[in-house]
């Protein structure tokens, strides 16, 4: 039978329109965009358009959009960016305890340096205080860095308040969006917001594609040198082909975010029902917040079972699920998302993280529900 894919939290497939627009800067149109040859102005010029063309759709300047390798570039460039180019020797990161390992290994990384961070915790549902941000921020605070969307439990920050915060204090406000691109409304012309990470792969892009926006008041320094690139923000030939699939993939996805919303929603309540039914619901835990959440991931504990062993029991009956947590060498680590919520072991070690996508049927979250009910079943038996 045909895999359930319920992982498009993890990566999406690439969509053929996206696909049909990459081919030609593989084939005919493959100048580099740095000859001044036909072949390199046919490049620049398609860039060029890709470049407006996004900027447009998100609100802001195509000179404020730098094209990267993904999200975690992306990261990473906005942290190391901020902090080298901070003029007054202001030291003082404030994150949550939440964030991807993007944002939190660059700032593990500046901390073995001398930078110090302030990890805000979150409440049991992932969600921050804004009370504790403005607690968190000291004089010398150079950059707060918050993720909009967790990817693990799908929960929302309040971007909006915390960006206004940061403008009070003159701050600079990076945002990981990853998670949010395709999701929720992102217009950057009216969002509080320097900083904003972008990834192509999770909106039906291809992988190894993304952009870092930078408000045209933030001074950024760049980490890659060896060209003029992207205004010396980033030396290395663009990669063409991925930049005209993200284009596109965002061109395609904006306009169906209301569409696709609702549709995770219908898969979402429908998944939760059959599980409902078929387990009763003391028997499982929904993580994460009710109100303040994306529909598209459902994380769901089932105690007493392993979340490596519902995983595995799931591929074999052939459902692609996740556990939202890094996977080292062949083990699973118990997530810092889970636990930061503090959540009780059984909660933390039998979580999976099911994410629905454009091309997921109704049929196929009643057959995947179905599955998990008989294994939770079996396994609960054994
Ligand atoms: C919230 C978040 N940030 C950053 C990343 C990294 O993005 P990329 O895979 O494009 O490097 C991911 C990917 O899962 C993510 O979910």
């Amino acid at each position: 039978m045909e895999p359930i894919y319920l992982d498009h939290a993890a990566t999406t497939p690439v969509h053929a329109e996206v696909w049909e627009a990459m081919l030609p800067f593989y084939t005919t149109n493959y100048g580099n965009p740095s000859s001044t040859h036909s072949f390199g102005r046919a490049s620049r010029t398609a860039l060029n358009r890709f470049r407006d063309g996004m900027a447009r759709s998100l609100g802001c300047l195509p000179a404020e959009l730098i094209f990267t390798s993904g999200g975690t570039e992306s990261n990473n460039m906005a942290i190391f960016g901020i902090m080298q180019a901070e003029p007054n020797g202001k030291k003082h990161i404030v994150t949550t305890a939440i964030e991807h390992h993007a944002v939190l290994h660059p700032c593990e990384r500046l901390e073995s340096l001398g930078f110090e961070v302030t990890y805000l915790p979150v409440g049991p549902e992932g969600l921050i205080q804004i009370e504790d941000v403005e607690a968190a921020i000291r004089p010398d605070t150079a950059l707060i860095s918050m993720m909009y969307v967790n990817n693990e439990i799908g929960s929302i920050q309040p971007i909006e308040q915390v960006g206004q915060l940061a403008r009070q204090h003159g701050i600079p406000f990076h945002v990981d969006a990853v998670q949010a691109l395709g999701k929720l409304p992102l217009n950057l012309a009216e969002l509080p917001v320097d900083l904003m990470s972008l990834s192509a792969h999770k909106i039906y892009g291809p992988k190894g594609a993304g952009a870092l926006y930078v408000s045209k008041h933030t001074k950024l320094l760049p980490h890659v040198f060896g060209g003029s690139q992207e205004r010396k923000r980033r030396a290395g030939t663009e990669n063409v082909p991925a930049i005209a699939g993200f284009a596109k993939a965002i061109e395609r996805i904006l306009p169906l975010r209301e569409q696709n919303y609702t549709q995770a929603s219908e898969l979402r309540e429908l998944m939760i029902a059959i599980l409902e039914q078929q387990l009763g619901c003391e028997r499982f835990v929904i993580n994460g917040s009710k109100e303040q959440s994306v529909p598209h991931i459902l994380n769901i504990s089932f105690p007493g079972i392993s979340t490596e062993t519902l995983l595995m029991n799931l591929d074999l009956d052939h459902v692609a699920a996740a556990s939202g947590s890094a996977c080292t060498s062949g083990s699973l680590e118990v997530s810092h998302v889970l636990q930061a919520m503090k959540l009780p072991e059984n909660v933390t070690l039998s979580a999976v993280r099911f994410s629905f996508g454009m091309g997921n049927s109704k049929e196929q979250i009643e057959t995947a529900a179905q599955k998990v009910a008989t294994i939770v079943k079996r396994l609960r038996n054994k």
